[in-house]
């Protein structure tokens, strides 16, 4: 049997701070009411100022040895999913490294948007299938509100902050780990949701600043069109691949942008309520910490068992889409 990657814990980190949609009513011009009915979000947490990406990153890391019982020392890397890096280099994962004690792990970021965790995944996947690392982290951790413009009703109520991380090991055990992947790109995709400066072409200037060129710009009617077909589609992809239906899983754990998009998704795999994994009303869209904190949740909560077939699917900026089929490998918590 050839060796798969496993999930072998999970975990997460919110920061306390939290900004609801009654906040948001004083900031611009809109209504709990409309947030909530167009997107599914009630508040989301925001990291207070002075901290940054990686320190949510190290955090997640830190209890996912607690739950793991490892020491970091053994950890052999760690690839971070973001698009709020702390800083253009060194990378977030070099600094979550630090941070966590990891000292013996090699780190790099993958930016791929919303999509960055499960193309992370699937990165650290390969490594752990090839035999050249036993225990690889994946974080997905994005401070959004450090590129939010609190001025702009359009994309304020829909971003917050949060990291999620799982550790990958190998396992021989033909009914738990990671089945498949499948990662999409489309650069036509580029201009609808973007931060246009900061990088090579439009290093900051006052110009930049004056333009607000450094927050995030979305262009909120294409996304939600292109979303709404991609993340289905690629869901029932998989599993078609697989030879599977939506009512083989056990959970679905979707990308949480907006729970219209989300219920679009569920209707094509033609599935219950009870099988989906929904915190979008608690944390807003938190790019790439979405699903390893969805997935903590629900694991918490005790919905995962070992052998139960769980589905990721996402979609995000670039654009980008993915998802992943997976069996589920660690026992439910003490007393679920
Ligand atoms: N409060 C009140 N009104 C708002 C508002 C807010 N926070 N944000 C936008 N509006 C207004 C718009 O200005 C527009 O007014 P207009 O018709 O006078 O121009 C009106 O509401 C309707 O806007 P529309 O874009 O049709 O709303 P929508 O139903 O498409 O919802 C989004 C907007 C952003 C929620 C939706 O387009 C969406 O979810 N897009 C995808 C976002 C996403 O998933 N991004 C992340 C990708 S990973």
């Amino acid at each position: 049997m050839p060796k798969k990657a496993y999930i072998s814990a999970v975990s997460h980190y919110v920061p306390e701070k939290v900004l609801t949609n009654f906040d948001l009513e004083k900031m611009v011009d809109t209504s709990d009411e409309w947030i909530r009915t167009r997107t599914g979000i009630r508040e989301r947490h925001i990291l207070e100022p002075g901290k940054a990406t990686s320190d949510m990153g190290a955090e997640a890391v830190k209890k996912l040895c607690q739950n793991r019982g490892i020491d970091p020392m053994e950890i052999d890397g760690i690839i971070v999913a973001t698009v709020t890096p702390d800083m253009f280099f060194p990378s977030t994962g070099n600094l979550v490294q630090e941070k966590s004690g990891a000292k013996n792990a090699w780190s790099f970021d993958i930016a791929a948007a919303c999509s960055g965790f499960i193309y992370s995944l699937s990165v650290a996947a390969q490594f752990i299938v090839a035999g050249t690392a036993k225990k690889i982290v994946v974080v997905g951790a994005d401070k959004m509100s450090a590129i939010t413009n609190y001025r702009d009703r359009n994309t304020c109520v829909l971003f917050g902050d949060a990291a999620g991380a799982v550790l990958l090991e190998p396992t021989e055990d033909e009914n738990v780990g990671i089945m498949d992947f499948l990662l999409y790109s489309d650069g036509s995709g580029a201009d609808f949701l973007k931060m246009k400066a900061g990088g090579s072409l439009y290093p900051a200037s006052l110009e930049t600043v004056a333009n607000d060129w450094h927050f995030i710009y979305q262009d909120g009617k294409s996304v939600f069109k292109f979303a709404v077909t991609k993340m289905a589609e690629v869901s029932v992809d998989i599993l078609e691949k697989n030879g599977l239906q939506g009512n083989d899983l056990t959970l679905f754990v979707p990308h949480q942008a907006n729970l219209r998009i989300i219920d679009a998704a569920v209707k094509r795999l033609g599935i219950d309520y009870d099988r989906v994994m929904i915190n979008i009303d608690r944390y807003g869209n938190t790019t790439a910490a979405t699903i390893p904190l969805a997935l903590s949740e629900a694991y918490l909560e005790g919905r995962l068992d070992i052998g139960d077939l769980v589905l990721f699917a996402t979609f995000g900026g670039g654009f980008t889409w993915a998802s992943s089929l997976l069996r589920w490998g660690i026992p439910k918590p003490d007393g679920k």
